[in-house]
């Protein structure tokens, strides 16, 4: 068949198309997208990336036949640090299927299960936090949310407390590991002739950076080394976890290497979700309504049990906004594959073998085609069980936001369980008002998005449960 060329907007000699980017880097490749459609080609300086935004294209790159995950873009630089860890390695390294093999029953039903009780805990901790707070405190909700998901992915998988709603700074390693995701977006953006000695200062604080995130890592470890437990937890699959095909254990570079990736993989994106969830039901009082009524009647002033997230009881009002929520506000915005050989996608577009094509799911996600006319509006009565599930069927991946097959998310459950979790505490305790009602939404990005200088507030209902 014949190609039709893929629109390729101008560029510069060497630096190709970087001047297209600014500090936000997803804002940008959304605007091009709507100014070029459904796929554009793009030269990071010498580097081509195709961008794919309707759900037809990149239903068509999830086809793991033809396409594997690609390590080209951004991912490239976070490897730097974190090397063949879960999330940067490639499919066929050895190290992606053995820690694959290992820790994924880690995350299986049962033992997310078994995590409700430390979930819990950690969520109550915010929740009196903010009720020590008072209702006339500006709450900065994306740093709260990040407390509590950091404190829970190292309590729950790695039995380690960062205790950090009783300390008033963030934990060094959460300001190192901004700073380095933000670094390595910069570096991704980076013209390949630029001499080094032009960044010697920022390369300086990079390696600094990671020398962080690898202490704070290999302390977790000597903790566990210190007080031994036969706790069946993420730590402990890293530590004792023989992997049935080679026989072979994780090597303790590699376990470093796969803490810091379960600390970032399991924190930045679940805080960006929860944080979005609140904005966009402060933001439609209806389905804030909804609910508050479904909190009511499924908790009532008991104590949130494991049962309240199961299968059985679930809180369905709060699961219909978490895909709403992910869906509009995906928390890793886009994702990025590349074809295993050259070959033609939508009938008539050629991408070559090794060419990384990202996946705009802050695009695709809207798709009208998908999700209608007011595809851009906040609906969580679409993710209905049925309906999403007929979603899915007629447009298959039309909502992305864990990923893809086997290189899809590993910690879905935790991060559904903890959010689901969460929600109830603080719906069964407080009631929340935007704190600037005219806030209008600002995305800060790194490799996930959060809604940035975003404030609320909360007040206690009738004594807390
Ligand atoms: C992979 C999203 C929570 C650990 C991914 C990918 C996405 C994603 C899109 C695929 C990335 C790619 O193709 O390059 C999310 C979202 C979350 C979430 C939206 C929360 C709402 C978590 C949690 C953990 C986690 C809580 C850990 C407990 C990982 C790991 C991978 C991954 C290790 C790499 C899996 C592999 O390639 O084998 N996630 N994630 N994520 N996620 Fe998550």
């Amino acid at each position: 068949a014949d190609s039709v060329p893929i629109p390729e907007p101008p560029g510069l000699p060497f630096l190709g198309n970087l001047g297209e980017f600014t500090a936000n880097p997803i804002e940008d490749i959304v605007r091009l997208s709507n100014t070029y459609g459904e796929i554009y080609r793009l030269h990071m300086g010498s580097r081509p990336v195709v961008f794919i935004s309707t759900q037809a294209l990149v239903n068509e790159v999830c086809d793991e036949k033809r396409f594997q995950k690609s390590l080209s873009s951004v991912l490239r630089v976070v490897r730097e640090g974190v090397h063949d860890g879960l999330f940067t390695a490639h499919s066929d390294e050895p190290n992606w299927g053995k820690a694959h093999r290992v820790l994924t029953p880690a995350f299986g039903p049962l033992p997310i299960r078994d995590m409700f009780d430390e979930m819990h805990d950690i969520s109550s901790q915010l929740a009196l936090k903010l009720a020590r707070h008072g209702p006339h405190k500006p709450i900065p909700v994306s740093d709260e949310f990040t407390k509590l998901a950091l404190d829970t992915i190292a309590l729950c998988s790695m039995d380690y407390r960062f205790n950090s709603y009783y300390k008033d700074k963030m934990h060094p390693f959460v300001q190192a590991m901004g700073d380095f995701l933000a670094e390595c977006g910069r570096r991704n953006r980076r013209p390949g002739f630029a001499p080094n000695f032009l960044y010697r200062a920022a390369n300086e604080k990079f390696y600094n950076d990671i020398a962080i995130l690898r202490d704070t890592a290999n302390a977790v470890v000597e903790a566990r080394r210190k007080n031994p437990s036969d706790r069946k937890d993420l730590l402990g699959a890293m530590l004792n976890g023989v992997d049935p095909q080679t026989g072979e254990k994780l090597s303790d570079a590699n376990i470093t290497d796969q803490l810091i990736t379960f600390l970032i993989a399991g924190h930045e994106t679940t805080s960006g979700t929860l944080s979005f969830a609140f904005y966009h039901l402060l933001k439609n009082p209806s389905a804030y309504r909804k609910v508050q009524e479904e909190a009511d009647a499924v908790l009532g002033k008991g104590p949130a049990k494991v049962e309240h997230v199961s299968k059985l009881v679930y809180i369905q009002a709060a699961i219909q906004v978490l895909r709403e929520t992910l869906r509009l506000s995906a928390a890793i915005p886009a994702f990025s594959v590349e074809a295993l050989e050259d070959t033609l996608i939508g009938g008539k577009y050629l991408v070559h073998k090794g060419e990384p094509i990202t996946c705009v799911l802050a695009k695709s996600h809207l798709d009208p085609v998908v999700y209608g006319d007011d595809a851009n509006d906040f609906k969580p009565e679409r993710m209905l069980d049925d309906e999403f599930a007929r979603l899915n069927r007629e447009f298959p991946n039309c909502w992305k936001p864990f990923g893809n097959g086997k290189r899809g998310c590993i910690g879905r459950g935790f991060a559904w369980n903890e959010a689901v979790i969460a929600m109830a505490i603080l719906f069964q305790n407080f009631n929340f008002s935007l704190d600037d009602p005219n806030y209008q939404l600002e995305i800060a990005s790194s490799l996930t998005i959060k809604p940035k200088d975003f404030f609320m507030r909360a007040t206690l209902r009738d004594g807390m449960t």
